[in-house]
């Protein structure tokens, strides 16, 4: 068995389907770096879907239980619904999407139709000001509330809400935000901020640890740890000791969890990223448009996997943040 030649599990799959996105993001894609002249990808260059449903059964082959559509922004594809019914068609495979949320309203049936079994949405304030001033968008956080309340309703769930918290920026939203998706009963994840890619100009001292965050919401609403869902799981588990669900915070930064990861990542050009914040990927597109076997590229993929030493965030420092890292919207979150 292939899978057996692999020294650490390849769990999850994130797979970008496009490199652009509607958000500006300032931890992600600021402005000043994405402009409108910024040289996004060629169609000609990204993956078909054929293509991206044809290395999906190959990576569930090595192992992959997970997979998880990103983007950029995945919803800005076009059709990407009959990529999400490609996919399903995978069996054992838990199919969810990470989307900034703007084009869900009008998407969420036809994922749900198409297989997709459930979402995250990113959102980092209910207050419109602190969304514009963070994601630089021209439209209110309740259209984000839409797209969430549609998929709730056609059963895309548990949600799941990820929200980055950048000091001087939206720490006055965590507690707004906690009492919101309490109600709701959407799972609220804090992420820290990190130094993915070179466009953002981390600083530490931006980074509200997730210590802090859990601290500031317990003053309020009492909190107590919970097991792991799964092991390798990113998000640390809390609940509100009055059972009024639960909430994650995930510290890549103050606690890198390196040791268990089990994420891939295939940017939408088609290369391979063993790491969030690798400064090169490995090209699968070339194997494929060359003819090569499923066979080849599944010894390709394992031989890779095997030799993989990433751990930078157990090694991040002021030195490493200045290394060539690619950047997220290219690989997804
Ligand atoms: P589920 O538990 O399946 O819902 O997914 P998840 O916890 O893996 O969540 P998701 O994929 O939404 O990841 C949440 C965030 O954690 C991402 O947006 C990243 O900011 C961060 N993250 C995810 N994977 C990694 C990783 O491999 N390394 C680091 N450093 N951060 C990660
Ligand atoms: N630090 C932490 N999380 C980030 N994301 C994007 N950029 C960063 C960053 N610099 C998260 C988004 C989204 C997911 C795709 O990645 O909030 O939830
Ligand atoms: Fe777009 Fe998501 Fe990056 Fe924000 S974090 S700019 S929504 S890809
Ligand atoms: Fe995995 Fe790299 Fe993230 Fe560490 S920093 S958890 S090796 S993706």
């Amino acid at each position: 068995m292939l899978t057996d030649t692999l020294h650490r599990p390849l769990r999850d799959l994130r797979i970008s389907v496009t490199d652009r996105c509607n958000f500006r993001c300032v931890y992600c894609m600021p402005k000043e770096v994405f402009g409108s002249d910024h040289p996004f990808l060629p169609h000609a260059e990204i993956l078909t879907f054929e293509e991206i449903a044809r290395l999906a059964r190959i990576f569930a082959a090595l192992g992959v239980k997970k997979i998880r559509l990103t983007g950029g922004e995945p919803l800005v594809r076009r059709d990407l619904p009959l990529l999400v019914s490609m996919l399903s068609q995978i069996p054992d495979v838990d199919l969810t999407m990470t989307t900034n949320g703007s084009l869900l309203a009008r998407n969420a049936r036809a994922l749900k139709e198409a297989g997709l079994k459930r979402i995250t949405v990113s959102l980092d304030s209910l207050d419109d000001a602190v969304f514009k001033a963070m994601n630089d968008v021209d439209f209110p956080v309740a259209k984000v509330l839409e797209g969430m309340e549609a998929a709730q309703k056609v059963g895309l769930e548990p949600i799941k809400v990820n929200m980055v918290v950048k000091r001087g920026l939206n720490e006055s939203s965590i507690l707004p935000m906690a009492r919101f998706f309490r109600e709701k009963g959407y799972i609220l994840r804090f992420i820290e901020y990190m130094d993915v890619g070179s466009s953002n100009g981390w600083r530490m001292d931006d980074v509200v640890s997730a210590k802090e965050i859990v601290n500031i919401i317990n003053a309020e609403l009492p909190l107590e740890p919970l097991d792991p869902n799964y092991k390798g799981e990113v998000a640390e588990r809390w609940r509100y000791k009055d059972g009024g669900g639960e909430i994650g915070v995930i510290a890549s930064v103050t606690q890198p969890f390196c040791r268990d990861c089990n994420r891939a990542r295939l940017s939408a050009e088609g290369k391979l990223y063993t790491c969030l914040f690798a400064a090169q990927g490995h090209d699968l597109k070339g194997m494929l448009r060359s003819g090569a076997s499923d066979d080849e590229i599944a010894q390709f993929i394992a031989h890779l996997w095997s030799k993989r030493s990433d751990r930078y965030s157990e090694i991040r420092s002021e030195k490493t943040v200045a290394l060539p890292k690619v950047e997220m919207s290219h690989i997804g979150g």
